[in-house]
């Protein structure tokens, strides 16, 4: 017996810290088979979204965005643009230079960005939308534009919106970090024209209004004809597609292809991922701006990342599994742990070393386990984010292979937000998955540097072009 003892109390000690945290978050390590069912879901979700019979009560929106081609490299032009609703807000000048084509540098751009004060994003949207027409002559003033001269303008707005036309955008609903009153059902382009012509002294014409996906989609089918797949993974989560017309029912016409805003950050909201949720999913929606809502947006993104770790870690330390049992009130409080925090806890390198800088911060005194089990649980929490996105591409890239008949599919997708750029680990997780899931497609993943911007003007760009040819 004493020798039993003195073995369980050795294995006891030596238990690697990583394994107790890998058990207390089983259910959020997904393995593949659970990926291809959470896939199959979102396929049945894509197919609701898209039925006219159907799309009123889809959780995931599925939005025709009006753009029906990607760039050809024959466009030119130069446009203003905004870019609203993700970590920054953007005004830009972007030059599209036809003698250089479609090649890498035909693009220019110049920008700045202009901070919105916390209180626009939950205020009036008049006032937000006066402080983004001042910001945009500000921007005319400071890069010597005229402000005499009509200027063509495209616009990157972040949030879900049904398009009547590619300059009209009916906001849905807001998320993320916004919740501003007085646009909901209404056209935001509106919103901003009348806010332009508060501010007076500019001739604006907008052009385009479309989703930051659409953008990056845009900005990657500038250098990569086969690029027909937008992704952000940033402060939100979304993804856009070409599609084919004859399947998109609240369009008419059924030759060629539309892009789609499938809107996947609402994957979930009917109750379709309930057996994936864990408590601390259930905690950050209930602490949210849209409590129900977003709720797949919610497990990815980098507005939640951080918070799910630390609710994860506050529940561990008071059930005595870390820090001896001890809780700060820093532990405590919401948002201590941003997203930024993970990403340096998983640094390959120094990730223990951040890790305890972060703890000791939190006024915690962390054990080197404490430290080592705290980097498992950053690792299990973005890893499972990295894995549900990995579902939610597998069945675009399937949706677009069956709709092509082809057994095999070469594509790319254009990919941008803070996640994906900044966290050491998660695309090369997220590339490994994809291949894994879906071994009968090429699929390359091309970074869109301020694809959520310039594209907007790419989009205005290819629309003058189409106007252009069929008047000739
Ligand atoms: C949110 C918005 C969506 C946007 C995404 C990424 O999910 O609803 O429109 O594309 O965030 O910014």
């Amino acid at each position: 017996l004493a020798v039993h003892l003195v073995s369980f109390f050795f294995s006891k000690l030596q238990e690697d810290p990583t394994k107790k945290v890998d058990r207390f978050l089983h259910a959020m390590r997904l393995q593949d088979d659970q990926l291809t069912d959470i896939s199959k879901r979102f396929m049945a979700e894509m197919k609701k979204g898209l039925s006219i019979e159907s799309t009123a009560a889809a959780a995931v929106k599925m939005l025709p965005t009006q753009v029906r081609s990607t760039p050809d490299g024959s466009e030119k032009g130069q446009f203003l643009a905004l870019d609203l609703g993700g970590s920054k807000f953007k005004v830009l000048r972007v030059k599209v230079r036809e003698d250089v084509g479609i090649r890498k540098g035909g693009v220019e751009l110049e920008e700045k960005t202009y901070p919105i004060p916390k209180e626009l994003q939950v205020g009036r949207a008049d006032e937000l939308f006066d402080h983004v027409s001042e910001s945009l002559k500000d921007f005319l003033h400071e890069k010597n534009i005229s402000p005499k001269k009509k200027h063509p303008l495209a616009f990157t707005f972040s949030f879900p919106c049904e398009h009547p036309s590619l300059d009209q955008g009916l906001l849905l609903n807001w998320c993320k970090n916004y919740r501003v009153r007085g646009l909901q059902g209404k056209d935001v382009v509106k919103a901003l024209k009348q806010a332009v012509n508060r501010t007076g002294d500019m001739d604006i014409e907008v052009l385009a209004i479309v989703d930051d996906t659409v953008a990056t989609m845009m900005t990657c089918g500038f250098d990569d004809q086969c690029c027909e797949v937008g992704l952000i993974i940033g402060t939100g989560t979304n993804a856009c597609y070409m599609d084919e017309l004859r399947h998109i029912d609240l369009v008419e016409g059924d030759e060629g292809r539309m892009c789609v805003n499938t809107e996947w950050g609402g994957f979930g909201d009917d109750g379709a991922l309930d057996d994936f949720i864990t408590e601390f999913d259930r905690e950050v929606d209930a602490a949210s701006l849209n409590p129900g809502k977003q709720i797949f947006e919610k497990m990815v993104s980098g507005m939640y990342l951080g918070e799910l770790v630390r609710l994860v870690l506050l529940k561990m330390a008071k059930l005595g599994l870390l820090f001896d049992g001890h809780v700060s009130d820093a532990l405590r409080t919401k948002g201590k742990i941003t997203t930024a925090d993970v990403a340096a806890m998983e640094e390959y390198r120094s990730g223990l070393k951040n890790t305890k800088d972060i703890l000791t911060h939190l006024h915690l005194s962390p054990s080197p386990e404490d430290c080592i089990a705290v980097q498992q649980v950053s690792t299990i929490v973005s890893f499972r984010s990295s894995n549900l996105v990995a579902a939610g591409l597998t069945a675009i890239l399937t949706r677009i292979r069956q709709n092509r008949n082809l057994r095999g599919l070469r594509i790319t997708v254009g990919v941008d937000g803070t996640v994906y750029k900044t966290h050491p680990q998660y695309s090369k997780r997220l590339h490994k998955v994809v291949r894994r899931l879906l071994p009968d497609c090429q699929v390359r993943f091309v970074l869109s540097e301020s694809g959520s911007s310039k594209g907007a003007a790419l989009v205005a760009a290819v629309a003058q072009r189409l106007t252009s040819q069929r008047r000739k």
